[in-house]
């Protein structure tokens, strides 16, 4: 008798994970990829940058192991809200969550909560045509913006600020969040880090994207581009960035419809405001016993609009322990409990890039089999009775299919790329029994 395994969510870690099981248990095992939204990949689809298309073009991979013999996806299935950790353990030999990194961190500064005052995770989702964010969430009307933390998440949101409307024309973005973003009155961006350019998270082929922008000058100031010790000490990676960032330091602006300044050692200690975000106060700092530290001089710039982009964090899932310290599911080489594993970035926090979590999935896909090995299957239900009686009829792999055509029908229409996504939830589900 085969092994049944629940994989809950469908970013990469989710596909990863089904893949290495169907490929360390070869015909023994049956897997079910349970996701919440319609559609599959996670971030893939809803975090990486539209224009990043040779990225996005991993789908394409993981579109392969969803069409694997033996491996179903099944959609718009909440864990927590359609179906429970008793249930699962009642239907199948094992579950693995694979829910990620949802959310924002924050910052914990005053007016953090100004309107104007934006998570990231929320800017990510509407450019990325999340349905949990309307089209109309964001209106881009301040001639400056900042956007604070210096990693990938970060570069990304900067590109999409600074390019024109024209250049992600041909990207999957919702028309109306193509039509917002070239009605967008930004003209200069604040990107801020709180340490030196050679503690900047960001990797080099992101960085080095940031300069060849053919509508935005990118500056640096001088006298924040320098280093402390011996640039011979970093690691080729961070080398790289510094020297980007300091020839960018001894760039003439060619005048540029908008402006990139990309500042360092200053931090964020308060969002100013009357009802909405005017303006950002930094303080200047400095490391001390490895500290950031303030040094007391301060500086404030006149943004409507700050976007903290300072890392992602998960959510606890309901009846799976959770480590509020970690913000991660406590775990052993993937190993949960008994019968219930975790992988990607629910299991070691919200780094590293797509490929990270493979080697991550067949880590805990190695222990879910050695653990089980010669154990008898435990489950007595079947998942599809359980939905069925709930009323709840997930999105097939074959409706997903219909989602994806609709979204290449609606490019055609609009003279667009490959695809354009559909405008929210109702569009979505509007499209899965389309005619072939
Ligand atoms: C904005 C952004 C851009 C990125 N760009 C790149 C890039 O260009 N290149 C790169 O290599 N890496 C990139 N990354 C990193 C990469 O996306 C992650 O490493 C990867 O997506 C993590 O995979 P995951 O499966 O753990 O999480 P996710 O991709 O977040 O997948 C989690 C899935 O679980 C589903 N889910 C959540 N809760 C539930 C629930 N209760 N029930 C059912 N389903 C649920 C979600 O809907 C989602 O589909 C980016 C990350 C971000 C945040
Ligand atoms: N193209 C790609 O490959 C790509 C694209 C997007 C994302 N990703 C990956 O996805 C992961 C997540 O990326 P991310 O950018 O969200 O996270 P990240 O790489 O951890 O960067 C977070 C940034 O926020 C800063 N920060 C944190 N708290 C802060 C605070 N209170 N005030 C000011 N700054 C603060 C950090 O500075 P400190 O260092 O000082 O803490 C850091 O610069 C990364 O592994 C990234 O590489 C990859």
């Amino acid at each position: 008798m085969s092994l049944r395994v629940a994989i809950i969510g469908s970013g990469p870690a989710g596909v990863y994970t089904a893949e290495a099981l169907v490929k360390q248990a070869p015909g023994t095992v049956e897997v079910d990829v349970l996701e919440r939204l319609p559609t599959p990949y996670g971030l893939v689809r809803y975090g990486v940058a539209p224009d990043h298309t040779s990225i996005k073009s991993i789908a394409g991979y993981l579109r392969r192991v969803l069409e694997l013999p033996g491996v179903r996806f099944l959609g718009g299935v909440e864990f927590g809200r359609d179906v429970t950790v008793e249930d699962l353990r009642a239907c199948y030999d094992a579950v693995i969550y694979c829910t990620g990194a949802m959310v924002d961190r924050r910052m914990g500064i005053p007016g953090e909560d100004l309107p104007g005052s934006v998570a990231a995770t929320d800017f990510v989702n509407w450019y990325c045509g999340h349905p949990d964010m309307p089209a109309d969430r964001f209106v881009l009307d301040s001639p400056e913006v900042a956007v604070i933390g210096v990693g990938n998440v970060a570069v990304d949101v900067v590109r999409v600020l600074a390019k024109t409307a024209e250049e992600l024309r041909a990207t999957d973005v919702p028309e109306e969040v193509l039509t917002r973003l070239a009605e967008s009155q930004v003209k200069a961006i604040h990107m801020i880090g709180r340490r030196g350019p050679e503690h900047a998270k960001f990797t080099l082929k992101e960085l080095r994207e940031l300069g060849e922008l053919v509508n935005a000058d990118v500056c640096v100031r001088p006298d924040e581009a320098p280093i402390s010790g011996d640039p011979a000490a970093l690691s080729r990676q961070i080398r790289g960035n510094v020297e980007v960032i300091q020839a960018w330091a001894a760039r003439t602006p060619a005048g540029r419809p908008r402006r990139l300044d990309v500042r360092f050692w200053m931090r964020p200690v308060e969002i100013l405001g009357d009802g909405r975000v005017e303006a950002l106060r930094l303080e200047r700092t400095r490391l001390e016993d490895g500290r950031v530290v303030g040094t007391g001089e301060f500086e404030t710039i006149p943004v409507g609009m700050v976007l903290r982009s300072v890392g992602y964090r998960s959510v606890p899932l309901p009846g799976v322990p959770f480590s509020e310290a970690t913000m991660t599911v406590p775990n052993e080489a993937g190993r949960v409990r008994e019968r219930e594993y975790v992988a990607g970035w629910l299991k070691r926090g919200p780094t590293g890039v797509i490929g990270t979590n493979k080697s991550d999935a067949a880590e805990t896909v190695r222990t879910l089999l050695a653990d089980l090995d010669g154990l008898d299957p435990v489950r007595r239900a079947d998942l599809d009775a359980v939905l069925a009686e709930r009323g709840i009829s997930p999105v097939t792999y074959r409706q997903w299919l219909s989602i994806e055509a609709a979204e290449a029908d609606l490019a055609r229409t609009l003279g667009r790329g490959e695809r354009v996504k559909l405008p929210g939830l109702a569009a979505m589900l509007g499209a899965l029994n389309r005619p072939e």
